[in-house]
C-alpha cells in the first residue's frame, strides 16, 4: 500500500537453514512477522518486532505424468513470474490468475482467486517450516482446508508455519475457463479466433489493467474487503429494497454479494480523503495516492464498513491483513 513503516528488525532468508538460524537468534518474546511480497498487508503503525522476508527462489519440474506436469516454486518467487513460466512452457491452469500481485508463498495462504479460478484448483502440495518444532511439514490440498480467500494458515495454524515452497499441478492440455463474463467479451474485443492460454492470460491482464490500479504506481492491496456471503432469505429481502443488487448463489445456497456494488451504492467510489481513497474504477480497492498513513487508510475502511452496515445490514470483512 506504499505506507512508510519501520520494523524493530528486518532480515531476509533464501533457504530453510537461513530461516532456522534467524529464528534461533530471536528472543522468543520478540513478535515475528513473515512477509511475502508485502502486497496484501496494511501497517497501521511501526512494527515492534522482527520482520522476515521470504526470498526462497527456484522453479523446477518435480514430476510428470500423462496429463500433468508438477512444478515446485520457491515461496519467494513472484506469482506472475511463475504464471509466465507456465505460459512459456504451454502449461495450463494458472492463466486466469495472471498479474495478481504478490509472491508464490501467499497463494495458498489465502487461496488466491480471480476470474473463476482459485489456487486450490491447481494445488498439489506445499512444504512449511514449523516455528516451534523446527521441522518441515508437507501439506496436501485437504490439509490446507481451502475456502474463499481462506486456508488453515489464516485460521488454526496462524503464525505457526512459514511456507517454503509450493508444488502446482499444471495441465498439458488446457481446460479453458472463460465463463467469467468479462473474459469472453475481452477475447472478442481482442479478435481471438483460436483460444489459447496465452490469449486468456492477455484478456485477464487487459481486464485487470482497466479496473485495478498498478501497486507500483498507486499504492493498493487489491480488494480491501471480501465479498460477503448472506443467507438466501436475507438476499431476497434486500432485492426487494435494492433491485439492482449484485449477488451470486454459492453451492450451499447462500448468496455472495459484490461488495464493490454495496460500497459504490453508499457513495464511496472515487472518494478521496487526503491521500487515502476509494478507487474510482473498482470500489473494492482502497488506494494510497502518495503519503497516506496506514491509520488513515484503516479509518477510511472503517467508515466504509460502517456505512455498508447501516444501509444494507451487511457486515464487510477486510481481506487485507491489518498489522
Ligand atoms: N461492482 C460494482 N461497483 C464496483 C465494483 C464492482 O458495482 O465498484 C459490481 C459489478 O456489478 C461487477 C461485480 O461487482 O459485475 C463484480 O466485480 P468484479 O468482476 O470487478 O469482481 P469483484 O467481485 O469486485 C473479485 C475479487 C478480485 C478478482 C475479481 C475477478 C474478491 C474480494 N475480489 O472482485 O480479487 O480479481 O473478483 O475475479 O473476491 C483481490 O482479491 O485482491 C482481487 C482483486
Amino acid at each position: 500500500m506504499g505506507i512508510d513503516t519501520k520494523a524493530r528488525a528486518f532480515a531476509t532468508f533464501s533457504d530453510a537453514d537461513e530461516l532456522s538460524a534467524l529464528l534461533a537468534q530471536r528472543a522468543t518474546a520478540t513478535p515475528l512477522l513473515v512477509l511475502g511480497g508485502g502486497s496484501n498487508i496494511l501497517f497501521t503503525k511501526d512494527y515492534d518486532g522482527l520482520v522476515l522476508k521470504n526470498e526462497m527462489k527456484g522453479i523446477n519440474i518435480v514430476k510428470e505424468d500423462a496429463n500433468h506436469v508438477y512444478i515446485q516454486s520457491g515461496a519467494g518467487e513472484s506469482w506472475h513470474g511463475f504464471v509466465q513460466h507456465c505460459l512459456q512452457r504451454n502449461l495450463a491452469g494458472v492463466e486466469n490468475l495472471s498479474l495478481i500481485p504478490g509472491n508464490v508463498g501467499a497463494s495458498p495462504m489465502q487461496n488466491i482467486g480471480a476470474y473463476g479460478v482459485e489456487i486450490k484448483d491447481v494445488f498439489e502440495e506445499l512444504e512449511a517450516y514449523h516455528i516451534h518444532d523446527k521441522k518441515i511439514h508437507t501439506f496436501s490440498v485437504n490439509d490446507c482446508q481451502f475456502g474463499y480467500r481462506e486456508s488453515v494458515f489464516k485460521r488454526q495454524y496462524r503464525d505457526q508455519f512459514i511456507i517454503l515452497n509450493v508444488t502446482y499441478r499444471l495441465n498439458k492440455t488446457p481446460r479453458f475457463n472463460t465463463s467469467y463474463g468479462a473474459i469472453e467479451q475481452e477475447l472478442q474485443h481482442m479478435g481471438i479466433q483460436e483460444l489459447s492460454i496465452q490469449a486468456v492470460s492477455q484478456a485477464v491482464i487487459n481486464i485487470r489493467r482497466s479496473k485495478l490500479p498498478d501497486p507500483n504506481e498507486i499504492g493498493n492491496a487489491g480488494s480491501f474487503f471480501k465479498n460477503p456471503s448472506i443467507p438466501a432469505g436475507q438476499y431476497a429481502q434486500l432485492q426487494q429494497s435494492f433491485p439492482g443488487i449484485v449477488g451470486y448463489t454459492n453451492a450451499d445456497g447462500s448468496v455472495k454479494l459484490a461488495a464493490g456494488w454495496l460500497i459504490e451504492q453508499c457513495g464511496w467510489k472515487g472518494v478521496r480523503r487526503g491521500d487515502a481513497g476509494c478507487h474510482a474504477r473498482q470500489a473494492l480497492v482502497l488506494v494510497n495516492y502518495g503519503h497516506a498513513t496506514g491509520k488513515e487508510i484503516y479509518d477510511l475502511s472503517e467508515d466504509i464498513l460502517q456505512s455498508v452496515k447501516a444501509k444494507f445490514g451487511v457486515e464487510l470483512e477486510r481481506e487485507v491483513n491489518i498489522v
